[in-house]
């Protein structure tokens, strides 16, 4: 193993583990109100008015009028409001803030606030919703004559649900008014700067107005995007009337049932075969945005550039749309968008191989892209594609074919056994020119007198890893010991904007800025001496430009590749499916830390097979969220899957630091497809179309089919 990926002990595990984290509901309560947020109770209305309670001393009502600057939260449209407007547009949309010193005083305030509403007709359905936040098309080649000349085409759908992000540390945001007037928010965050550039349009302050610490995080996967500049502003307004410091800590409930999930989906795929090989695609990828477009633009772009799998189709047609319900807004959660397609597609080549009396790895294999192919978007694969030797790897493990081959065979008996497969990919990075022409990732080092470092960027821990794989680039390359390097928790006072930690971009992108640095500080260093030095994000020259218009170019410079497996094991009694062994082999070029990858890899391999199995949420008649606690929103704990095996295949990646790539999101893309492909196999080669599919969906199908 390179020195680089072997494992340290994480500079977080001792104040973690021990308990002395400061997380933000962790600071005293003292001088600190305590908000609470007034939420819509119904779906859609027109809000006439509020009648707020007599608010003893010292106890705030803050809403919309409230805002100093302007009331929408700057996100990638400016839909979202900070407090409502006349409408709401989701249960739970936040009307107002009532904030005070005692939390239980502040919580019957709000419960006696009467809002007075003129009820309207939501839209909650995802097939009846036609209100477009976006509307994308692409595509290359003759669709039409493809069709025209096919052998036999083949017509699906196929439907995914929410997934809720369930981090351990709900969500919450503190504002502090500092002496002179500057404003001061903290909390449990990803992304900084996108929060500084929302409040301080919240507030209507300059850049020097307001600054913003990232607070210890209980985890993120990516829920912690954009939310945080929505909780943030609401807080800042209500510090900045209150004058005061004010802090929101959401409950469980609140958090589950109001703030962002993965995106439920309906995709369509009509494709087309000709001598047994799929000659054209055309594609239709319906995302559920819920009420507002918050980041619903780039998790769709993700979702459609992969619709197409990781197999040459020369034509191909993709329209995409992200369509308003009055639902909570949905967002960010690992993978962004392309769970839901690579589960679509994984399923159509799979039911298109049965139907043509081929095994569905055989189909796969036989359509698989190589290194210098074309990408769905015109691009270029610039790098190995190391699919066939990870599929190599995985059959091995496993012993996938001959498993394959004997569980196809009529099962009898009460437990019957099935194993599938998925391969996929997860683009490296921002999508498209994100990197180059609205980040422009600054990052930088600072040398004390003492010989320690500092990192000085804007990513955040959250649980990835960040704290110490950036300092332990930093400290390989000034041939420094660990302890010497550090990097604290971003304050946008004290850091330059390296962007956010999205798009499993930071230890790749930033990383690689922060190991040039180290080399400069390395010509550079003069003992004794304060030194600081920056690094600038450089677009790798090899890239074909991309244009988010035509959805044309390199819609990423890399790829991180990955093959699943997943065998089971239903019991046709209960419809219970137990995974006896879940495999993976991932590539995500070197590892930085052996243990923080391979942590990484299982972690999010098993939110994967949670979201392809018991991870159900659904709303009811009128829009509310019925799963709001762990009991009634199942996640997979340690139990749940024994026989957990994952693998790292290593393709270097020259532009990222010694070769790694985006890591953080690609475990948990696949594990819907190879899930469903061996529940169709356990159930005698039945076709499914649904994730999650839970005991109670495989009973539907032993009832029906009388298996
Ligand atoms: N791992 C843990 N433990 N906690 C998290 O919140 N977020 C995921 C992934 N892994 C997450 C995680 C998501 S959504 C992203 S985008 C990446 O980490 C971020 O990786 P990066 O730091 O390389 O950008
Ligand atoms: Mo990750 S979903 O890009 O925060």
């Amino acid at each position: 193993m390179e020195k680089i990926s072997q494992s340290v002990v994480k500079k977080d595990h001792a104040p973690k583990v021990s308990g002395r984290s400061i997380y933000v509901s962790d600071y005293p309560s003292e001088g600190v109100l305590c908000g609470k947020l007034l939420h819509a109770k119904v779906a859609r209305a027109k809000v006439l008015g509020v009648e707020v309670p007599e608010l003893p001393e010292g106890y705030f009502y803050v809403d919309a009028k409230d805002v100093p600057g302007d009331n929408n939260v700057n996100i990638v449209l400016d839909d979202t409001p900070v407090y409502c407007r006349e409408t709401v547009e989701y249960i739970g949309e936040p009307i107002a803030m009532i904030c005070g010193p005692d939390p239980k005083v502040v919580e019957q305030l709000r419960d006696a606030c009467k809002v007075n509403y003129e009820e309207l007709e939501p839209v909650l359905d995802l097939r009846a919703a036609q209100e477009k936040f976006f509307d994308y098309n692409f595509g290359h080649g003759d669709v039409e004559k493809a069709f025209a000349e096919a052998d036999k085409v083949y017509e699906e759908e196929f439907e995914t649900g929410y997934q809720e992000q369930a981090y351990l540390e709900t969500q919450g945001m503190m504002a502090e008014p500092e002496e002179g007037g500057r404003m001061f928010v903290h909390g449990s965050a990803q992304c900084a700067y996108y929060i500084h550039g929302a409040v301080m349009r919240a507030l209507g302050c300059g850049p020097t107005g307001v600054h913003i610490l990232q607070d210890v995080t209980g985890g993120g996967f990516g829920g912690k995007e954009a939310f945080p500049s929505i909780l943030g502003c609401q807080v800042a307004v209500a510090a900045h009337k209150c004058k005061k410091p004010v802090r929101c800590v959401f409950d469980r409930r609140e958090d589950m049932e109001y703030t962002s999930k993965r995106h439920p989906s309906l995709c369509r795929y009509k494709v087309a075969v000709k001598d047994g090989k799929v000659t054209a695609m055309d594609i239709d990828v319906k995302f559920n945005a819920g009420a507002y477009s918050t980041l619903s633009a780039v998790v769709l772009q993700r979702g459609i550039i992969a619709a197409p799998g990781i197999y040459n189709v020369p034509n191909i047609r993709v329209h995409g749309w992200a369509v308003k319900t009055n639902t909570s807004p949905c967002g960010a959660y690992r993978g962004f968008g392309a769970p839901q397609t690579f589960f679509a597609v994984e399923m159509m080549m799979d039911h298109i191989a049965r139907d043509l009396g081929v095994d569905s790895l055989a189909f796969k294999e036989a359509h698989l892209v190589k290194q210098g192919d074309t990408t769905s978007t015109c691009g270029k694969y610039h790098f190995p594609v190391p699919i066939p030797a990870m599929i190599e790897e995985i059959d091995k493990a496993c012993d996938y074919r001959k498993k394959r081959a004997e569980y196809a065979k009529p099962q009898t008996g009460r437990y019957r056994r099935g194993i599938g497969m998925s391969m996929y990919f997860h683009g490296a990075g921002f999508t498209g020119s994100g990197e180059r022409d609205l980040i422009k990732a600054v990052a930088k080092l600072r040398k004390y007198k003492d010989g320690t470092v500092e990192v000085l960027a804007s990513n955040g821990e959250i649980g990835q890893g960040l704290r110490t794989t950036f300092p332990k680039i930093v400290a390989h390359e000034l041939n420094l010991p660990l302890d010497k390097v550090y990097y604290n928790h971003p304050d946008t006072a004290r850091v330059p904007d390296s962007g956010p930690t999205v798009a499993s971009r930071s230890l790749m992108v930033v990383g690689e800025l922060l190991r040039r640095a180290a080399i400069k500080l390395r010509e550079q260093w003069v003992d004794g001496e304060e030194q600081e030095v920056e690094e600038r994000f450089k677009e790798p020259d090899f890239l074909i430009p991309f244009y988010i218009d035509k959805f044309e170019g390199d819609a990423y410079p890399t790829y991180a590749w990955s093959v699943n497996a997943i065998e089971l094991e239903i019991d046709t009694y209960t419809g219970v499916a137990k995974v006896l062994g879940a495999y993976g082999s991932f590539d995500v070029g070197t590892p930085i830390d052996y243990n923080i990858v391979m942590g990484q890899m299982e972690g999010g391999f098993l939110q994967g097979i949670g979201y392809a199995s018991i991870e159900k949420m659904d709303y009811d008649a009128k829009g509310r969220i019925r799963n709001n606690s762990f009991s009634d929103y199942l996640i997979p704990t340690t139990k749940d899957v024994p026989n957990l095996k994952c693998m790292l295949h290593v393709e270097k990646y020259p532009n990222g630091p010694y070769g790694a790539k985006g890591a953080g999101e690609l475990p948990l893309v696949g594990a819907p497809g190879a899930y469903l492909e061996a529940v169709e196999q356990a159930l005698g080669g039945v076709t499914l179309n649904h994730a999650p599919f839970t005991a109670e969906d495989t009973l539907a199908v032993i009832t029906k089919e009388a298996i």
